[in-house]
């Protein structure tokens, strides 16, 4: 059967600033030279021992800087090109903050250039702009201050921010204000696993409320600048399932779920869409989940396109439209992506279907790069498109070509 999306269906990819740019100087940038030897050494406990077979750069030091990353700083041009003829209509970058506001106060001109051509040259290409303002990242002087866990971080924020918009307001109509709290507020400031390496639960809570403040007060700023924008937030929403019998297990689940929301509730209010980010499951139980090999990805993460339906109707509730702002696999011989692509898909149109707004779907990544979160490093490829990290040489990967279809067509066969 063949479904048709919505007519205006936004279809694109994401990246953020740190993960593709190439030599940033910001906190993690800082943490990353700190870092890599422990964590070339940890990661023969941290990942299974398929994983080390499989991807024995993750014992190289070099896996864990970003250096060059995919130097699409200075190779955007070439990347939208395949964009544009892999059929994207849309596209989610981020504007790196210590570029614009290197030092306190003051703002890099050429930076400020530098985004205002990356956004005209994606809307010459017919690419809808998705700004996303705060992927993790941040000026070393913010973080000297103490990061997110200080107070004067939410000024500091909105300062940016609303430069940021000023300056690009007329070309850019979606602004996406920050990416999955929860995620980086989990690893930044309670594990300690990723920049600024903080742990414990005061920190999560000081860290968390101020980035609520700083989201709130950014939020007002935009409407205020511009009153027709479009504001979002990339909530990480997996799909956990607890297994502990049965009536405790929904109720468990229940509250992992209420627990993960608690950033997407409160932020509602001050949203006119709501981004959904879903890669997977997660089964929480004792004795532990044994996950179906053929099932999963090359970061262990379980493949279940039922979970993003799920999730979708469990979202409708809210009665804003919603953007999938990231949906992807790592996956570096490409065998699952292209299956993996089509069945998630086929799951949003099901909840289409079933009555859930959805307009926009991102996949994660447009390009192999440096996979930040919990500091992974280079080995996990996410791209569509793969990238030889020591030519920076381009190729499009068959599954690139099977979504391409997809959004070509506004249509997917299921
Ligand atoms: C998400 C991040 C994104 C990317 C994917 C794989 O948590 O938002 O930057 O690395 O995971």
């Amino acid at each position: 059967m063949r479904y048709e999306f919505p007519k205006n269906f936004l279809w694109g990819a994401a990246t953020s600033a740190h993960q593709v740019e190439g030599n940033n100087h910001n906190n993690w940038s800082e943490w990353e030279k700190k870092n890599a030897e422990k964590l070339a050494r940890e990661a023969k406990t941290k990942y299974a021992k398929w994983q080390q077979d499989k991807f024995p750069e993750m014992f190289d030091p070099a896996n864990y800087i970003s250096g060059a990353a995919s130097d699409h700083y200075n190779r955007y041009e070439e990347d939208f090109d395949i964009a544009k003829s892999l059929g994207h209509n849309t596209h989610r970058f981020s504007v790196e903050w210590s570029r614009v506001e290197p030092e306190e106060g003051k703002w890099n001109e050429e930076a400020i250039e530098h985004y205002r051509t990356v956004i005209k040259a994606l809307r010459a290409r017919g690419i809808e702009p998705f700004v996303m303002l705060w992927h993790w990242t941040e000026p070393i002087w913010f973080n000297n201050q103490g990061g997110w866990a200080t107070l004067s971080s939410a000024a500091h924020f909105e300062r940016f921010v609303r430069k940021v918009v000023s300056e690009y307001k007329d070309q850019v109509k979606f602004w996406v204000v920050v990416n999955e709290p929860n995620v980086s507020m989990g690893y930044g400031y309670y594990v300690g696993s990723q920049p600024p390496g903080k742990k414990g639960v005061i920190n999560l809570i000081r860290g968390y409320t101020n980035l609520f403040f700083a989201f709130k007060r950014a939020a007002r700023a935009i409407k205020e600048i511009e009153p027709s924008a479009e504001i979002g937030v990339a909530n990480s929403v997996d799909y956990y399932e607890v297994r502990i019998g049965s009536f405790k297990s929904r109720v468990f689940s229940a509250i992992v779920a209420y627990l993960t929301r608690i950033f997407l509730r409160a932020s509602l209010s001050y949203c006119t869409f709501l981004g959904v980010n879903y890669y997977r499951r997660n089964v929480i139980s004792f004795p532990k989940f044994q996950m179906d090999a053929t099932k999963r990805t090359d970061l262990g993460w379980e493949i279940f396109p039922e979970g993003i339906y799920t999730i979708l109707m469990s979202v409708r509730k809210h009665g804003l439209p919603v953007y999938i702002t990231e949906n992807g696999i790592a996956d570096g011989d490409d065998s699952r992506r292209p299956t993996y692509v089509r069945d998630h898909l086929a799951q949003v149109a099901r909840a289409i279907n079933d009555g859930v707004d959805v307009r926009a779907y991102f996949h994660w990544s447009l390009l192999d790069n440096f996979e930040f979160p919990d500091m992974r490093g280079f080995w996990p490829r996410f791209g569509l498109v793969e990238v030889d990290f020591k030519t920076q040489k381009r190729t499009i990967r068959p599954s690139a070509y099977e979504y391409a279809k997809i959004c070509k067509e506004n249509a997917i066969e299921i």
